[in-house]
C-alpha cells in the first residue's frame, strides 16, 4: 500500500514559503556571495564579552543563578519589566510616571516577530484589513497572510507613510462596507524595513488623531514597530507614535533587542492597550507560556548596569561607517546610471535603490540571477515588500543592506551589483 498523504490544515496553505527563509539560508551557507541582502547584525559588534560576564554575575548570584534556569512567567520577568519601563523613559526624553503606563501592560516575547504572530492570532479573522505602509517588513505581510488578513497598501514617501492617502483608503474602505474589518494600521515608525525611511513627527501626531477618528464601528489598533529606533546615526530621536496617543488605548508598541543587542538571545517586549492584555497572555500562553527566562535577566542585567546603552553608542558609531560606505559606493558606481536613485537613510540597516521600471529585481528575473550567479553579490527583491497585487508593487527596487559585510566588503558589493545592472541594462 502505497504511504497516504498528510492533509495539511488550511493555516498551513495560507502559510507560503517565507522568502526570508530562502534569503537567511543563501546568507549563512553561501560564503562566498557578498551579502547585501541579509538583515542580520554585524558579528563583529556583537556584545560577546559583556553577555558573558552578565552570565557569569547571574549565575553566581543566588538564588538568581537557580531561578533564571527555571520557567518563567508568561507576561516577562518582573525585574526585567521594572527595567523596561526606565528604558522606554530615556527614548521619551520623559520620567517613568509620565509613561503612564505600568508593568502589567508590558508583555515580554520571544522577539518581535512573536509579538506580531501573537497579535495577529489575536485580532484578525479571515479578511480582516491591516493597512500598512508601501513598501513595508515583508515578513509581517506573511505573518498577515497566515491568519488570512487582508493587507492594503497606503502610498508612502520619504516622510513615512502619507496621511492624505491614508484618510483615502479608510474612505474608499467604507463606501465598499468594510470599515467594520480595518483592525490595524502597521508602520514602521523609524528607519523602516526596506525603505529606511522614518515617519516625521507631524504624521505621528496626524496618525493617531485618523485611527481615533475612524474608530467608528471597532477600534482600530496601530501597531507601531520601533525595531530600528536604537539605530540612528544622524539627527534627533524624537517621540514615538505610542506616546502621541495620551489615552493608551489606540497604539501598541513593539521594540525588539535583537538589532541592538543580540537576535542569538532574541528578547523583545509589547507595550499593550490595557484591555488587549489578557488577548495576548492568553495566545502567549497557548503557544509558549513564556520567554526564556536567562535572555530576559540577560537583557534585565544589561540595562541595568548601564551597558546596554554603552553597547548602543559603539554600534551607532559602527554601523555610520558601514552606512556611509554604502552610500559612498552608491555614488561611485550608480551614479551614471541613468534612472537610478536610492534613499539616504539616516538610521537602521538598508538603504532603498530604484532601478528604471523596465529593469525587474525579482528572484526569477535575470537581474537577481546574474547578481548571485556571477557577481556573487545578493540583494532583496523590493516586489516582496508590497502587499501581492497591490497597485502601489513596484518591480524595480532593491532592499540593499549595510548590516552583515564589513566596509571594503560593502564597496566591492556594490561595485559587482552595478555591473549586474550594467549588464542587464
Ligand atoms: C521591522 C521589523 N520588525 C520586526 C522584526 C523582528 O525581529 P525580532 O523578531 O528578531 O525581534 C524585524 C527583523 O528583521 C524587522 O525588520
Amino acid at each position: 500500500m502505497s504511504l497516504p498523504d498528510i492533509r495539511f490544515s488550511q493555516r498551513r496553505h495560507q502559510a507560503s514559503v517565507q522568502s526570508i527563509a530562502y534569503l537567511m539560508k543563501q546568507g549563512l551557507e553561501s560564503r562566498n556571495v557578498i551579502s547585501l541582502a541579509a538583515g542580520f547584525v554585524d558579528e563583529v559588534t556583537l556584545p560577546v564579552s559583556l553577555v558573558r560576564e552578565a552570565i557569569a554575575d547571574i549565575l553566581t548570584d543566588d538564588p538568581d543563578g537557580h531561578s533564571v534556569l527555571q520557567y518563567g512567567t508568561t507576561a516577562g520577568l518582573g525585574p526585567l519589566r521594572d527595567n523596561l519601563l526606565k528604558h522606554m523613559a530615556r527614548l521619551e526624553k520623559c520620567s517613568a510616571t509620565d509613561l503612564n503606563v505600568t508593568t502589567n501592560e508590558i508583555v515580554v516575547t520571544s522577539g518581535s516577530q512573536q509579538l506580531l504572530q501573537h497579535l495577529s492570532d489575536a485580532l484578525f479573522d479571515p479578511g480582516d484589513i491591516c493597512l500598512v505602509a508601501a513598501p513595508t517588513y515583508f515578513v509581517f505581510l506573511g505573518t498577515l497572510n497566515g491568519v488570512g488578513a487582508r493587507t492594503i497598501a497606503v502610498d508612502t514617501d520619504e516622510n513615512g507613510m502619507c496621511m492624505d492617502a491614508l484618510e483615502a483608503e479608510l474612505t474608499n474602505i467604507e463606501q465598499a462596507g468594510d470599515l467594520n474589518r480595518v483592525k490595524m494600521i502597521y508602520l514602521v515608525s523609524s528607519f523602516e524595513n526596506p525603505s529606511g525611511v522614518t515617519l516625521v513627527d507631524d504624521r505621528r501626531k496626524q496618525v493617531v488623531e485618523i485611527a481615533k477618528r475612524w474608530s467608528k464601528e471597532q477600534r482600530i489598533l496601530i501597531l507601531e514597530d520601533a525595531a530600528y529606533r536604537e539605530l540612528r546615526y544622524e539627527g534627533e530621536d524624537g517621540p514615538s507614535i505610542w506616546i502621541n496617543d495620551e489615552t493608551r488605548q489606540h497604539v501598541i508598541l513593539a521594540q525588539t533587542f535583537s538589532k541592538s543587542f543580540s537576535p542569538g538571545i532574541r528578547v523583545a517586549y509589547g507595550v499593550l492597550p490595557r484591555d488587549l492584555v489578557p488577548a495576548i497572555h492568553d495566545v502567549k500562553g497557548n503557544f509558549d507560556f513564556g520567554s526564556p527566562n536567562l535572555n530576559q535577566r540577560i537583557v534585565s542585567h544589561a540595562i541595568q548596569s548601564g551597558k546596554y546603552e554603552q553597547h548602543v553608542a559603539g554600534l551607532q558609531s559602527s554601523y555610520r561607517v558601514k552606512r556611509d560606505a554604502m552610500l559612498t559606493a552608491a555614488d561611485e558606481f550608480f551614479s551614471d546610471l541613468p534612472g537610478v536613485s536610492w534613499l539616504r537613510p539616516n538610521g537602521g540597516l538598508y538603504v532603498w535603490m530604484t532601478l528604471p521600471d523596465e529593469i525587474k529585481t525579482g528572484f526569477e528575473s535575470p537581474l537577481f540571477r546574474h547578481a548571485t550567479k556571477t557577481e556573487n553579490v545578493m540583494y532583496v527583491p523590493g516586489d516582496i515588500a508590497y502587499p501581492k497585487d497591490s497597485p502601489l508593487q513596484k518591480k524595480c527596487q532593491m532592499r540593499l543592506s549595510f548590516g552583515v559585510e564589513a566596509p571594503d566588503t560593502i564597496r566591492e558589493g556594490m561595485r559587482r551589483l552595478s555591473q549586474a545592472v550594467r549588464h542587464v541594462m
